[in-house]
């Protein structure tokens, strides 16, 4: 009997779609991420985004960027007074966190037929995409992404948040693919990120480790889509290699019946309105 992408998520906790999109269409994205870098406004607070220092939870920079496109750096990528070490277009760790409602390009991707067709298959009754980032992962400089549970930032109940993980260039061990912990969604949620009174953000514990030989590297080519169950850990290496892992990710909640902490850093606004995925029209 012919699996399907229901039964695997729920055993595994991910789902590798390849083709998901066509090499064109990727290259059409990367396009678009790369466009993004030529406007980096110097002005611009250089807010290094870094997992492995914590640094984003001090960052009103962050959490302001519910309803923009805004520039996360990496930390290798500036000196010791924010200044640019390497070419602009290979400094950026990610830009996020509303590609999806505000660039066209990749809001005529999150809306798409395939997204919404792997929502239903999901059994989503009201999916909402609430946020998206276009991720660099440069040669020599893409940081490492520690072991965790998208959960842990996006905390919804019963239903956990789906995250879409696309490849938009081929993700190898040797440039920092994806490194997933199958069946880990089961095992609870391990820590999780509140949004303080006072606008900032607190961890309720420490970082689990996780044993090195609990994950899996999952390459895949450019056009794969990685379904990511909310629980299910995960993480990636810094890239050492000379290639870039482009990716484009997006995460998706269930609305009916579902609770959205009001505790999450990210919360809906007038500008960034969680609005049904199956009724959203890829025009702006
Ligand atoms: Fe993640």
């Amino acid at each position: 009997m012919h699996e399907t992408i229901l039964n695997q998520f729920q055993r595994d906790g991910y789902v590798v779609l390849e083709d998901f999109l066509r090499p064109a269409e990727c290259d059409e994205l990367v396009a678009a991420g790369i466009e993004i870098t030529k406007q980096i406004d110097e002005n611009a607070r250089k807010s290094v985004f870094t997992t492995v220092k914590d640094q984003e939870n001090r960052d009103t920079y962050f959490l302001e960027s519910n309803d923009k496109i805004r520039y996360f750096f990496e930390s290798d990528a500036l000196g010791e007074n924010g200044e640019l070490k390497v070419d602009p277009s290979l400094s950026l760790n990610k830009v996020g966190h509303a590609l999806h409602l505000l660039h066209p390009i990749f809001r005529c991707y999150t809306y798409s037929d395939r997204v919404k067709a792997v929502c239903q298959q999901l059994g989503f009754k009201e999916p909402a995409v609430v946020q998206s980032m276009y991720i660099y992962k440069n040669p020599g400089v893409g940081g490492e992404v520690i072991p965790h549970q998208d959960i842990t930032y996006l905390h919804t109940e019963p239903v956990p948040p789906l995250g879409f993980w696309i490849a938009l260039q081929d993700a190898t061990v040797q440039n920092g693919c994806l490194w997933i912990s199958p069946g880990s969604h089961k095992s609870g949620i391990h820590r999780r990120l509140f949004k303080k009174q006072n606008n900032t953000l607190e961890y309720d514990r420490p970082a689990p480790v996780y044993p090195q030989s609990s994950f899996t590297p999952v390459a895949v080519p450019k056009g794969t889509c990685i379904l990511l169950h909310g629980n299910v850990v995960h993480k990636s290496a810094h890239n050492n290699s000379d290639k870039s892992r482009h990716a484009y990710t997006f995460h998706v909640i269930e609305k009916k019946d579902n609770n959205y902490s009001p505790e999450n850093w990210l919360q809906e606004g007038k500008e960034a309105p969680f609005l049904n995925l199956y009724t959203t029209s890829q025009m702006a």
